[in-house]
């Protein structure tokens, strides 16, 4: 098994399938970080409000695997928007991951209410220049939002990372990210349990066909389109069948019925109007 990576805007790379952990629980964290490293994982998506970085930190020390070999994303969130606020939130994040860095830190939504998140974005651009994270990006960025860092900054973000799933496929928003160096991050990719995406028929066929189980092939869906991925489990079984998907691929017509199954159906919420 081996999974591919993907070269960022700024020339690191990030491999294209990984392992999120919101609403993993801190007390298990660090157990299910393990299981998702030992199955061979070596991305891990966290966040400051999932309130787990400390687990996640906890694995990575006691897995033994060197740093430069893990990629670690964390979020700065909402209520830590602003500059000198923006500065903390990472210290904080850092120390509890007991980091030096992150590989990617990323806007966790763009809250277009506070109007922070260019300033944000400038600190972010900061911190990059100080080695305390590699990478930058946002997160549940819409066009307009996007559109303000692209004119008003001198950083294009490495990563968008939206809610995409077939049912919720984002044709636009993942264009307007790859016309500009943006590359598409999914959260929420297997749906998050929300409806019934394994009893698609689309799903289902495809599965049969290829001896594979229906959340393997939403998995291929995403890797075949060049999404970035990282679904959550806590369950050691599907860590490792989440991870088991390099031994198949989609055929066009595969691929162009699950495309078919989008019908605009958003499990989360809305960034233009969040306010949490
Ligand atoms: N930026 C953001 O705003 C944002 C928002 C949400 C999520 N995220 C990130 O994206 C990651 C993934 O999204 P998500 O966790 O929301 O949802 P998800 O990965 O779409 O779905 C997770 C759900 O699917 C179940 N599941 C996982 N593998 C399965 C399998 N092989 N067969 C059947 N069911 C399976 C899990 O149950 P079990 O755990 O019981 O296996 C869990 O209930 C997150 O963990 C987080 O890192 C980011």
């Amino acid at each position: 098994m081996s999974i591919p990576d993907i070269t960022l805007n700024d020339d690191h790379t990030i491999p294209q399938l990984g392992f999120g952990v919101f609403k993993v629980d801190p007390g298990e964290t660090e157990r299910i970080v393990s299981d998702a490293l030992e199955a061979g994982y070596r991305h891990i998506d966290t966040a400051a409000v999932y309130r787990n970085e400390e687990g996640v930190g906890r694995a990575i020390a006691a897995s033994g695997i060197p740093r430069d070999e893990l990629f670690v994303t964390t979020k700065l969130w909402n209520s830590e928007q602003g500059t000198d606020s923006t500065r903390a939130a990472l210290a904080t994040s850092l120390e509890t991951l007991g980091l030096d860095h992150v590989d990617l830190y990323l806007i966790h939504w763009p809250r277009p209410d506070l109007d922070r998140y260019v300033a944000s974005w400038q600190t972010l651009e900061e911190l990059r220049g100080e080695g305390l994270t590699r990478s930058i990006g946002v997160s549940n960025f819409h066009r307009p939002h996007l559109e303000r860092l692209l004119a008003e900054t001198d950083t294009v973000p490495a990563v968008n990372q939206i809610e995409l799933h077939p049912a919720f496929a984002q044709r636009e928003l993942r264009a307007f990210g790859e016309g500009h160096g943006i590359r598409t991050e999914a959260w929420g990719p297997l749906g998050q349990g929300k409806y019934d995406l394994f009893g698609e028929q689309a799903v289902q066929a495809a599965a049969s066909a290829h001896g594979a189980t229906p959340a393997q092939v939403v998995i291929r869906w995403h890797l075949q389109h060049g999404i970035i991925v990282f679904p959550k489990s806590s369950t050691r079984e599907r860590i490792a069948e989440n991870i088991d998907v390099f031994g198949f691929e989609l055929t066009a017509d595969e691929m162009a019925a699950i495309d078919a199954l989008d019908r605009g159906l958003r499990v989360g919420a809305d960034p233009d109007t969040a306010t949490f």
